[in-house]
C-alpha cells in the first residue's frame, strides 16, 4: 500500500507525524470556524457582539494565525532539514536520474564500483541511504511515501534525500511531477532487503551476463533488431545509453517502470506493443518482428537474471 500514513522507516515516520499534526490542527480550526459561524448566525445578541468585536477579530483573525503558521513553518523546516541532510558516513550512495519516463539507478556513482540498473532501487534495511537526485530532461519528482519524503529532480541541479528502511519489503514509488505524456506510468519499486541478501544482489548486478549457447538465437534477434543502439547488456557488445540497462532485467520486480509483471509474456508484449501499453514513450513498438523471433528475444531477455 503506497501511503504516507504507513511509514516503514524514520524519515517516512516524521512525515507521517507532520501529516497527523496537520490533520488534527486543520480539524480543530475547521470546528472553531464553524462554531463561530453558527454563533454569528443564530447566537444570542451577547455572543454575537463578542464575535463581532475588534478584539475577537484581531485575536482569531490575525494573532493566532501568525502564531500557528510561524510554529508550523519552523517545525516543518526543522523536520525537512534533517530529512535532506547528509547521511551517516557509512551510508549507501545511490544516484537516481529522472528520464522521460523511467528511472536510471546508479550504485556507488563515480567510483570503480559503479553499477547501473533501472526502475528498481534495492536497499539494505537498517542502513542510511543517501540518494543523489538529478534529471536528464525535464522536472520529475521522486516519491516513495512509505520510506521517505518527496523531492523534485531538476535539470542542472543535484538534490539529496535520505532514505532509511527499517523493515524488509517492496515499496512502490512514483514520479510526482507532471513530466509529459506517460508521466502517470513512471513508477518504480524500492526493495528493502536483509544486508547479506543485498550485498549478494549487488555483486550479481556488477557481473556481466554469461554467454549461453541455449539463448544465442534470442541474443542474435536482439542485435539484428538494433536494440543495442539504446540498451546496454554488459557482457555483450550492446552499450547504448538512451534506454534502461538490461544486464539483469529479468531479476527486477517489474517491467516498463513498474507497469507490467516481469515474465516472458510481458517481455513479448512490451517489445511488440509498448506504444499501446505506455503511449508516447521513447521506444518504438517492434510489432513487425516475426512471432518466432519475438519468442526467441523474449526468452533471452527473460534469462538475464
Ligand atoms: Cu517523471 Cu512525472
Amino acid at each position: 500500500m503506497q501511503s504516507v500514513l504507513i511509514p516503514h522507516g524514520p524519515e517516512a515516520a516524521s512525515v507521517a507525524q507532520l501529516s497527523w499534526i496537520m490533520f488534527g490542527g486543520a480539524t480543530l480550526i475547521f470546528l472553531l470556524v464553524m462554531a463561530t459561524l453558527i454563533v454569528a448566525g443564530i447566537g444570542t445578541s451577547r455572543w454575537r457582539s463578542i464575535v463581532a468585536s475588534d478584539r475577537f477579530i484581531m485575536w482569531s483573525g490575525v494573532l493566532i494565525p501568525i502564531v500557528v503558521l510561524t510554529g508550523l513553518l519552523t517545525y516543518g523546516l526543522i523536520l525537512t532539514g534533517t530529512r535532506t541532510a547528509s547521511a551517516s558516513p557509512d551510508a549507501l550512495h545511490v544516484e537516481i536520474t529522472g528520464e522521460q519516463w523511467w528511472w536510471r539507478i546508479r550504485y556507488a556513482p563515480g567510483t570503480e564500483e559503479e553499477v547501473e540498473t533501472a526502475n528498481e532501487i534495492r536497499v539494505p534495511i537498517g542502513r542510511d541511504v543517501e540518494l543523489r537526485l538529478v534529471s536528464r530532461d525535464v522536472i520529475h519528482s521522486f516519491w516513495v511515501p512509505n520510506l521517505a519524503g518527496k523531492i523534485d529532480m531538476i535539470p542542472g541541479k543535484v538534490n539529496r534525500l535520505r532514505l532509511h528502511a527499517s523493515q524488509a519489503g517492496t515499496y512502490r514509488g512514483q514520479c510526482a511531477e507532471f513530466c509529459g505524456g506517460p508521466h502517470a506510468l513512471m513508477a518504480f519499486h524500492v526493495v528493502a532487503m536483509e544486508p547479506d541478501a543485498f550485498e549478494a544482489w549487488l555483486a550479481n548486478e556488477r557481473s556481466p551476463v554469461p554467454a549461453s549457447a541455449a539463448t544465442a538465437a534470442g541474443r542474435a534477434v536482439f542485435f539484428k533488431s538494433g536494440c543495442q543502439g539504446c540498451h546496454t547488456v554488459r557482457g555483450t557488445e550492446a552499450n547504448g545509453t538512451i534506454g534502461p540497462d538490461l544486464t539483469h532485467v529479468a531479476g527486477r520486480t517489474s517491467l516498463g517502470a513498474a507497469i507490467l509483471p516481469n515474465d516472458t509474456e510481458s517481455f513479448r508484449r512490451w517489445v511488440r506493443e509498448n506504444q499501446h501499453l505506455k503511449p508516447g514513450n521513447r521506444m518504438p513498438s517492434f510489432g513487425f518482428l516475426e512471432p518466432g523471433d519475438l519468442d526467441l528475444l523474449a526468452s533471452w531477455l527473460g534469462s538475464l537474471n
